[in-house]
């Protein structure tokens, strides 16, 4: 492999008075489905040798504690357009088997609602609930929110407490449905039928309780015939009914484009900010004071175009699909995507990683064996432990290069987080270059903090390097050399195609 040449340097100013807005800490959420083994040998694994009583595995709950989630959302996914709550509670061996149409598999019920609510309770998650509104609507939507959150005294919470939900389950955001604008979608409809549905069942679930917060469904991706129109339509049906609107986006390397690929951020500030116009151009129309915020939840790399080595033919239990296994330069991508939700943290207040296990997932498991880290891992962790605060306005002066999806594009992709507290600041950055390190040099001189504690950066020679099962710590985030505060200026050299995480303090060393 050739020695990596240089680039000229990136360049940005960091001022704690530029402000973009605090980051809303459900912006480090994740998505549990019924869907692949994200659930069954996933977070559920009743006889591994990691189980507990519950028969949650102790050794992906303690990873999903060092990822640092924040929400979960639960059950799907396309899976939830078909879903029956009241099959998924009560005792086990009551639970019926049924047909799930969204992945071609059958759903035991025996993981459900009570479940889930133990999994949040002991890794520290805040739920993010949606209903169905593919197969159902306001009746069944309703009942499972005095189900889960009415304190008792009614035929429905009474039943949640003799199932064992003693207290009520308290879970205050709740999607409208997932993905109503996808013709693959059970139940799928158009903006105007999806947007009179979800405003009626918004209606009915705030007489319930009046202080939940509601998900209207944007477009299942930017792409879609009917992006913006849908939301636009949704909105004028839902504006004051709803507090977010959804959006959900993935990314893969396509026909061996890396650099556009690398580029793949670029996309998704695009699709944020295109949002972010509709819903203010919605709230222009209406005379509106509120302002819609964005549940980004749905965000990650996934090789959609990929044949799936297990393909599923037959009905059955937990199949093997989604399993993607990231490399270097696809946790590179997702740290970018991850800068770009921290650049937008004003309005996108409320974001999910899909998925959290085996299923497009920073954690894999092996049915009865190990649980590791996937690539992706690391960015998240680093994100969530460290992304916390107010995210600092950062132009970027940067080298670029050519792309065939998005034109010329700078090397540089980053952002800055201060912890108001302590005066801390924290600088994610990406290097888009596949071949030269790239020279970073921050000014300093409007904020406090000029001591570096530490860069770490996820990097390798072998770009497709990866974690398995044999090799779990194949690879692993490790401090970068000669990062430096001189004359008030953060010197830093960012290796090719890598990501990296610079912590700086007023604190002396
Ligand atoms: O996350 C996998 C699937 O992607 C979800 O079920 C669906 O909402 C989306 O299309």
């Amino acid at each position: 492999m050739s020695e990596p040449t240089t680039s000229p340097a990136a360049r940005f100013t960091l001022d704690s008075a530029f402000d973009v807005g605090s980051v809303n800490p459900r912006l480090y959420g994740s998505f549990v489905e019924h869907m692949g083994r994200c659930v069954y040998t996933g977070i559920y694994e009743p006889g591994h040798p990691a189980a507990d009583a519950d028969g949650l595995r102790q050794d992906v709950l303690e990873l999903v504690r060092e990822l640092g989630v924040t929400t979960v959302r639960y059950p799907g996914g396309n899976f939830v357009s078909g879903y029956r709550w009241e099959d998924s509670v009560g005792p086990r061996e009551e639970r019926p088997t049924r047909l799930d149409l969204a992945w071609k598999s059958t759903e035991t019920n025996e993981f459900g609602l009570g479940e889930f609510m133990e999994f949040c309770g002991k890794t520290g998650m805040e739920p993010m609930m949606a209903v169905n509104l593919g197969t159902r609507g306001v009746e069944d939507a309703v009942r499972l929110l005095e189900y889960a959150n009415h304190p008792g005294g009614t035929e429905l919470s009474d039943r949640r407490i003799a199932h064992g939900g003693k207290e009520p389950y308290g879970i205050r955001m709740w999607c409208l449905g997932n993905e109503m604008d996808g013709p693959w979608q059970t139940g799928h409809k158009t903006p105007e039928e999806y947007g009179r549905l979800a405003a009626e069942t918004a209606r009915a679930m705030r007489q319930v309780d009046p202080g939940l917060e509601l998900v209207a469904c944007g477009s299942s991706s930017s792409s879609m015939p009917t992006f913006a129109s849908w939301e636009s339509t949704v909105l004028q049906e839902t504006y004051d009914l709803v507090d977010y609107v959804s959006l959900h986006a993935y990314y893969e390397e396509i026909d061996g484009d890396r650099d556009s690929f690398l580029a793949s951020a670029v996309d998704m500030e695009h699709f944020i900010e295109s949002v972010v116009a509709t819903c203010d151009h919605v709230r222009a129309r209406l005379k509106a004071d509120k302002r819609i915020n964005l549940s980004f939840d749905e965000w990650n790399v996934w090789y959609q175009q990929r044949p799936n080595p297990h393909a599923v033919e037959e009905w059955q239990q937990a199949p093997r699909i989604l399993e993607d296994v990231y490399t270097v330069t696809d946790a590179v991508v997702f740290g970018s995507l991850l800068i770009a939700l921290l650049r937008h943290a004003d309005r996108v207040t409320s974001a999910s990683l899909a998925q959290l296990v085996n299923v497009i997932a920073p954690i894999m498991t092996e049915p009865g064996g190990a649980a590791w880290r996937q690539t992706t891992f690391y960015p998240f962790a680093q994100a969530s432990a460290y992304g916390r605060g107010r995210v600092l306005r950062v132009e970027v002066d940067s080298p670029t290069y050519t792309t065939a999806r998005f034109g010329e594009v700078p090397l540089l992709h980053a952002t800055a987080v201060i912890d108001d507290e302590t005066g801390d600041i924290t600088v994610f950055t990406v290097n888009r270059s596949q071949t030269d390190a790239l020279p970073l040099r921050v000014d300093l001189r409007g904020v406090d903090a000029h001591t570096v504690v530490e860069h770490l950066v996820l990097a390798d020679g072998d770009p497709e390097a990866v974690n398995t099962a044999d090799r779990p710590d194949r690879v692993t985030p490790r401090p970068a050399t000669g990062t430096a505060v001189t004359d008030g200026v953060l010197h830093a050299e960012l290796e090719p195609l890598s990501w990296n995480m610079i912590r700086l303090t007023n604190r002396p060393a």
